[in-house]
């Protein structure tokens, strides 16, 4: 599995899972009548069961680790991919693993879940993992497409945490936005943007303001790759080599990107600063503009915000 097919696939096969939605207003106690059998955690409050240990799973486990937000001794990775217990031994000694998940939830007071969409009925409140076994941990999944109120039901209670991550959290240059149920205590938000903070950016947003993070940065990085892509073309029609071309286009974007982020300007003011009277860089930003490069940027995180919540149900 790639991750670009990971990110495409996402959404249309998630359809299943949004059973039905919540009026605004709506008590999660009515709705969810099985969150009164929360009980209360026996375990320490660090320990953390990991549910897939894939892709993403091993990014963050990877940034907590790094960043002190977990021991590998509190960490349980349960993932049924003999590949995947490979890559946990050699890369996570003290880290323990197991393939299936009998027995894991009892020990743990936090419980990631870091599987596909489709395969969360499998997980959430069946015969062996029960509401029951849920109470009193805290939920968070990064499942795309997966709103608090499946969890919620799932799990029996509110503690939960829904988050749209994205590809770069891979190298730790992540951005994430997070929502959460009506359970999760400042506590439990502190902690989840330690581990999402752990591989890059994070914010807290409405669950109705998500769609619009997966508008933009959660597709965000394809339209970046396609302008990286269409730079090195440019370079490659202006007379340049080809892995020329890719290694200043690629360079050009981070260190644009790093300019905004650590200088305080606005971007309009930094470009402003590079186009001096009569030159080639607003001879060049005039070609985008007749070209619709701000527009079609637009109109692009509208259509995969519109998207999200098509696929979401909403
Ligand atoms: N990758 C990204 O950049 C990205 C971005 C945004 C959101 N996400 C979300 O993050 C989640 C994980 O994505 P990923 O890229 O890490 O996926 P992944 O690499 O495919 O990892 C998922 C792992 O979970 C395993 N698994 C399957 N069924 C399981 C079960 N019942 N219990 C425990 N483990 C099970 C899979 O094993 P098998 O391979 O044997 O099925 C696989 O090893 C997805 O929900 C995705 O929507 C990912």
């Amino acid at each position: 599995m790639t991750l670009g097919d990971d990110c495409d696939s996402l959404f249309p096969e998630h359809q299943s899972l949004f059973p039905f939605q919540r009026p605004a207003g709506h008590d999660l106690d009515t709705a969810f009548p099985l969150a009164s059998t929360m009980a209360p955690s026996k375990t320490s409050d660090d320990t953390l069961l990991v549910v897939g240990g894939g892709q993403m799973a091993r990014a963050l486990v990877g940034g907590m680790l790094r960043g002190g937000a977990a021991d590998a001794g509190d960490v349980t990775v349960v993932d049924p991919d003999p590949r995947s217990q490979d890559w946990w031994h050699q890369n996570h000694p003290d880290i323990s693993f197991q393939p299936a998940m009998e027995g894991a939830l009892a020990s743990a007071a936090k419980v990631l879940l870091a599987i596909k969409p489709h395969v969360l009925p499998d997980v959430l409140d069946t015969p062996s993992n029960p509401v029951e076994a849920w109470g009193g941990k805290l939920l968070l999944s990064i499942a795309a497409g997966v709103p608090l109120k499946t969890l919620a039901r799932g799990a029996g209670h509110g503690r939960v945490v829904r988050v749209m991550p994205n590809t770069p959290s891979l190298v730790g240059q992540g951005a994430s936005g997070y929502c959460t149920g009506p359970d999760v205590t400042d506590a439990d938000r502190s902690w989840v943007e330690r581990i999402l903070g752990s591989v890059g950016t994070v914010v807290g947003v409405t669950e109705a303001q998500i769609d619009a993070v997966t508008g933009v940065s959660g597709s965000g990085p394809a339209y970046v790759f396609v302008m990286i892509e269409a730079l090195a073309d440019g370079g490659v029609a202006a007379g340049l080599p080809r892995s020329v071309a890719l290694q200043l286009a690629t360079q050009t974007v981070l260190g644009a990107a790093t300019m905004v982020r650590d200088s305080g300007q606005h971007p309009a003011q930094l470009k402003d600063n590079v186009c001096s009277p009569g030159g080639t860089t607003i001879a060049a930003v005039g070609v985008l503009e007749q070209n619709g490069f701000r527009a079609g940027l637009i109109d692009a995180v509208i259509a995969a915000a519109a998207k999200s919540r098509q696929l979401g149900g909403g």
